[in-house]
C-alpha cells in the first residue's frame, strides 16, 4: 500500500499548485463518505475558498441531514450551504411510479439547485467559480485500463456504478478529483489522517435517489415516507445495538404499497407491511442476503410494530443478487 500521511501532502501541494490563489472551488456533499472525505482534503488545501453545497431533498433518512451537518460544521469544520429543498423535489415525483423516471426527475431538480447554488456564489463573489471537487475513486474511473503510470494493477475487482452526477452546464467547471487513484479501504485511511470521525467512515453506502428507490410506487403517497424513516431507523440501531453493522454490506428498510390484516390489541388493524433488506458483498455487484439469529428478527419485528405507527408486518427479503438487486427499486 501507499504511506497515506504523504498522499495527503502530494495531494494537497498538487491541489495548490493548480487552483490559482483568486479561484474558488464548490463541492456538492452527498453525505457520503467520498464526496465528504474529498471536501476535507480540497479544505485542508485552500480553505474557505472552498464552497460546499448539502440538498435535502426531502428523501433522506432519519435525521440524515442534522447528522451530517454536524459531522461536517462541527467536525470537520467544512465551509457548508445547507438548502432544503424537499418540497421542490417532493412535488416533482407525485404521481410517478417509474424507478428510472424517478431516477431522472431527482437528478434533474438536483442539476438545478446546484445551478442556482453556483450562481449564487458568482454573484457573492464577483466572479465564476472555476473548479468543482469530485469524490470519483479509482474503481470509477477505469473500465479496463488503468492510467499509466498510476502504478496499478487489475487485482481489485472493478466496478461500474450509477454515482456519477450531471454537471451545471454553462459553468465549464474544471473537476478536481483528489480520489481518482485511490480504492475504498484508502479513502476510508484518508479519512482517518484528516480526522473524519470513524463512525462516518465505516457507513453503509446509500443511494442518490435516497429512499424514492425504497418506498415502492409514488413516494408521496400517505405518510410513506415518515414510516420509512422510523422503520429504518430501528432496524439499523438494532443492528448497530447487536454489533453487526460493520459484517453487513448494507442494511434498510423498505415500504411497500400494500396493506395486510392485522390484530393489535383487541382492534383488527388494515396497515402496511415493510420489508426489511440486509447484504453482504464486496462490491455491490453482486451479493448474499444476511442471516440474522432468529432472535434478533423476533425483536426487531416487535419493536417495528409496537413503535411505527400503521405497521402491523414485517417481512425479510431472503433473495441475492442476482437474481435480485439490492435496492428494490
Ligand atoms: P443495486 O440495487 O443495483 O445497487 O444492486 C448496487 C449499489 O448501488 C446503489 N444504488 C445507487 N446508487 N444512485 C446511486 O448513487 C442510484 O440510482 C443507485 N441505485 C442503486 C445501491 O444502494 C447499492 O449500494
Amino acid at each position: 500500500g501507499w504511506n497515506m500521511e504523504s498522499v495527503v501532502d502530494e495531494e494537497i501541494k498538487l491541489i495548490n499548485g493548480t487552483v490559482a490563489p483568486e479561484d474558488h472551488v464548490i463541492c456538492a456533499l452527498s453525505g457520503g463518505v467520498d464526496s465528504t472525505v474529498a471536501a476535507t482534503l480540497v479544505h485542508k488545501a485552500i480553505g474557505d475558498r472552498l464552497h460546499c453545497i448539502f440538498v435535502d431533498n426531502g428523501l433522506l433518512r432519519y435525521k440524515e441531514r442534522e447528522r451530517v451537518m454536524e459531522t461536517f460544521e462541527r467536525d470537520l469544520h467544512l465551509p457548508v450551504t445547507c438548502v432544503d429543498a424537499s418540497e421542490q423535489f417532493l412535488s416533482k415525483l407525485k404521481g410517478v411510479v417509474d424507478p428510472e423516471m424517478k431516477r431522472k426527475i431527482i437528478g434533474r431538480e438536483f442539476i438545478s439547485i446546484f445551478d442556482a447554488f453556483a450562481h449564487d456564489l458568482e454573484q457573492k463573489l464577483g466572479k465564476k467559480p472555476g473548479y468543482l471537487v469530485q469524490g470519483t475513486l479509482y474503481p470509477d474511473v477505469i473500465e479496463s485500463c488503468p492510467p499509466p503510470g498510476s502504478g496499478r494493477s487489475h487485482s481489485h475487482t472493478i466496478k461500474s456504478h450509477h454515482n456519477v452526477g450531471g454537471l451545471p452546464k454553462d459553468m465549464k467547471l474544471r473537476l478536481i478529483e483528489p480520489l481518482k487513484l485511490l480504492f475504498k479501504d484508502e479513502v476510508r485511511q484518508l479519512g482517518r489522517i484528516l480526522n473524519v470521525p470513524e463512525g462516518f467512515l465505516k457507513r453503509h453506502p446509500f443511494p442518490g435517489p435516497g429512499l424514492a428507490v425504497r418506498v415502492l410506487g409514488d413516494v408521496t403517497e400517505g405518510n410513506a415516507l415518515d414510516i420509512l424513516r422510523q422503520v429504518d431507523e430501528i432496524f439499523i440501531q438494532s443492528i448497530k445495538d447487536a454489533g453487526l453493522y460493520d459484517s453487513i454490506w448494507q442494511a434498510f428498510a423498505v415500504f411497500l404499497p400494500v396493506r395486510s390484516v392485522g390484530v393489535q390489541g383487541d382492534q383488527r388493524t388494515h396497515s402496511h407491511v415493510v420489508a426489511l433488506r440486509a447484504v453482504t458483498s464486496q462490491d455491490g455487484m453482486t451479493a448474499d442476503w444476511y442471516y440474522f439469529e432468529h432472535k434478533f428478527l423476533n425483536d426487531v419485528a416487535r419493536k417495528i410494530c409496537n413503535g411505527v405507527r400503521g405497521v402491523n408486518r414485517v417481512v425479510q427479503d431472503i433473495t441475492s443478487k442476482p437474481p435480485s438487486t439490492i435496492e428494490w427499486e
